[in-house]
């Protein structure tokens, strides 16, 4: 694990941009956490330059008095100086700032998750939308164990939401949707996300008190990042708060580049960073949603994977053929490509041979496709 390094922001150099108008590196500031405020600092850093922006900013909920519970005893709300705004037009204004920045760092197929409550998501939702931000999903996170309503006045507020946005609405954000699928007993994800608040262990404490009101679970950054980045990527946080976001990132293989200016939570992250343990390399590739090379048949053939000579069968095992050594395949007096052969017994015109064919392994039938993607698992490592 890479030491933590703090700086100050002002060594920010620009990089060369590439073909899409990307910028190559943000190498000066990869695996950094920049004290200072967000907007000054996210002003100074270059376009174009980060894959994925998550952002949990004040939620100014203009708590006026403290809240007690019914026993007398203090709840420790969010009451710090850095909630609070004097108007809605001020967080507004505020909001504008950051995002519009935010959106000028975003390379262009980047997207932003921005997490709120009642108090602001509605607000950030307008602000995204006029700055060009193009919203994909609206996640609720239903909390399993959510502060009660003490004055019993209300709706005990149970969850928060998660926007989702990529920069244009023509970028083409990342995202791992099988993993996903997968990662949800191969069921769709869905937008409704039941994950407890952070508690326990988690919950990073200072002589007894809470370090901070607003720690997010690490589970929820689990599941974003695994979702919306890919391994190696580089994911800016600019309210770090605890570094919940760097954290994960740095155990998920990502790159993170955080922002805070409070003092006291960037000695917790400082702490925080140090205890991470990164998940090893070979356990967080993606290989589901991985991009494949184009592999034809006779690829298999010369990689010794499907031998000239051996049979081919369906599914069913009621049609059989023979591979030649110039990777067509011979079925009765017929002779052409897997797909042509495919269709032909189906008495279609064309037919994908990938989902037809079938060989024999160890008696049992393993599909081409399968051995296909075997193939590009194995060059890519190459
Ligand atoms: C809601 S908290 C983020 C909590 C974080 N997600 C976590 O899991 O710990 C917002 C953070 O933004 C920081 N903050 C607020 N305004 C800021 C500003 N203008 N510049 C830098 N940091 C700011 C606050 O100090 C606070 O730690």
């Amino acid at each position: 694990m890479k030491p933590v390094s703090i700086c100050t922001g002002r060594s920010m150099d620009k990089k060369n941009t590439d073909e899409s108008g990307d910028q190559k590196e943000t190498m000066d500031l990869k695996d950094r956490v920049i004290p200072g405020d967000s907007i000054s600092i996210l002003k100074s850093m270059p376009s174009t330059s980060v894959d994925l922006i998550f952002a949990d900013p004040p939620y100014n909920l203009q708590l006026e008095k403290e809240l007690y519970r019914p026993n007398e005893t203090r709840v420790n709300g969010v009451n710090e100086s850095w909630d609070r705004f004097s108007s809605f037009n001020e967080y507004d204004e505020f909001s504008i700032n950051w995002l519009r920045e935010c959106r000028r760092i975003l390379k262009k197929n980047a997207s932003i998750w921005v997490i709120g409550s009642y108090h602001n998501i509605f607000r950030l939702g307008k602000v995204m939308q006029d700055l060009g931000f193009w919203i994909l999903n609206d996640i609720v996170w239903i909390k399993h164990n959510p502060m009660p309503n003490f004055m019993g006045t209300r709706f005990n507020n149970a969850h928060e939401t998660l926007i989702w946005a990529s920069r244009d609405r023509d970028s083409r954000p990342a995202f791992n949707y099988q993993t996903m699928k997968t990662y949800n007993d191969d069921l769709q994800m869905r937008s409704d996300w039941y994950i407890p608040i952070c508690q326990g262990r988690e919950r990073i404490r200072v002589d007894g008190e809470k370090g901070h009101p607003t720690q997010k679970p690490e589970a929820l950054l689990y599941r974003v990042l695994t979702a919306s980045t890919k391994p190696g990527d580089t994911v800016l946080d600019p309210f770090a708060g605890t570094g919940t976001t760097l954290a994960v990132a740095a155990r998920l293989g990502r790159h993170y580049i955080g922002i805070e200016r409070n003092e006291a939570y960037l000695k917790i992250i400082t702490e925080r960073l140090k205890r991470v343990n990164p998940i090893p390399d070979n356990l967080i590739e993606n290989p589901m949603d991985m991009k494949r090379k184009k592999i034809p048949f006779g690829s298999l053939i010369e990689n010794g994977m499907v031998t000239p000579g051996e049979w081919l069968y369906s599914e069913d095992r009621k049609y059989m053929a023979q591979v030649l050594a110039n990777g067509t395949l011979r079925f009765g007096d017929q002779n052409g490509s897997i797909h042509r052969i495919s269709a032909a017994i189906l008495n279609r015109k064309a037919w994908n041979g990938w989902n037809f064919w079938y060989v024999e392994r160890d008696g049992k039938a393993v599909s081409i496709d399968y051995m296909r993607n075997l193939l590009s698992r194995q060059l890519e490592h190459d």
